[in-house]
């Protein structure tokens, strides 16, 4: 459709086609692409329309991965979360085939309610009802209840 060709882009960007309206997620480490699928709760099963590229070329890094949410602006806590795994994200809001609202992602200090412990005698993991809480360093989260450190990545997700 005429939408892919109007603005110049190179071949590389059209591997994934352009949407109508939703998020773009954009310049998301190489080999991220599915854990920000998983943050976002997306796994196919509500028939939302999600297109992925993984491993596209980009000017700004070698590889890219890339996400578009056809239907869906993204909150404000999801785009937190998803900072600890695509620290260079752009979080792109498209209406009717145009970007209206491109930002960077940044890293909130605190992230609640969304990880999970991965210390299986932390009191956010026990049957009281704790909501989880993690401090961000530069590099990994912290427990604010078990001080338990996860480097490389994230925790697991609370089960919603
Ligand atoms: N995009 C899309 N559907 C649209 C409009 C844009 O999928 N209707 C995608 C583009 O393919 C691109 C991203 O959203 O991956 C951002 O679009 P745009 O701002 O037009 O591209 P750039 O200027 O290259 O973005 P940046 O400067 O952030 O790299
Ligand atoms: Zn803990």
């Amino acid at each position: 459709d005429d939408h892919d060709h109007h603005d110049g882009h190179d071949d590389h960007e059209l591997r994934v086609s352009k949407i109508r309206s939703g998020t773009v997620i954009d310049h998301v480490r190489g080999g991220q692409a599915l854990n920000v699928l998983a943050i976002l709760g997306i796994d196919g099963s509500d028939g939302e329309e999600v297109s992925v590229g993984m491993n596209v070329p980009s000017d700004r890094f070698a590889r890219k991965d890339i996400v578009k949410v056809e239907g869906r602006e993204l909150s404000q806590d999801e785009v937190d979360v998803l900072s600890l795994i695509a620290p260079d994200a752009t979080i792109n809001i498209v209406r009717d085939y145009d970007v209206i609202e491109k930002h960077r992602v940044e890293r909130p200090d605190l992230v609640e309610e969304v990880l999970s412990c991965p210390n299986t005698g932390c009191i956010t993991t026990g049957d009281e009802p704790v909501s989880s809480r993690f401090e961000v360093l530069d590099d990994g989260v912290r427990c604010g209840y078990c001080e338990t450190i996860v480097r490389d990545g994230i925790p697991s997700l609370i089960d919603t």
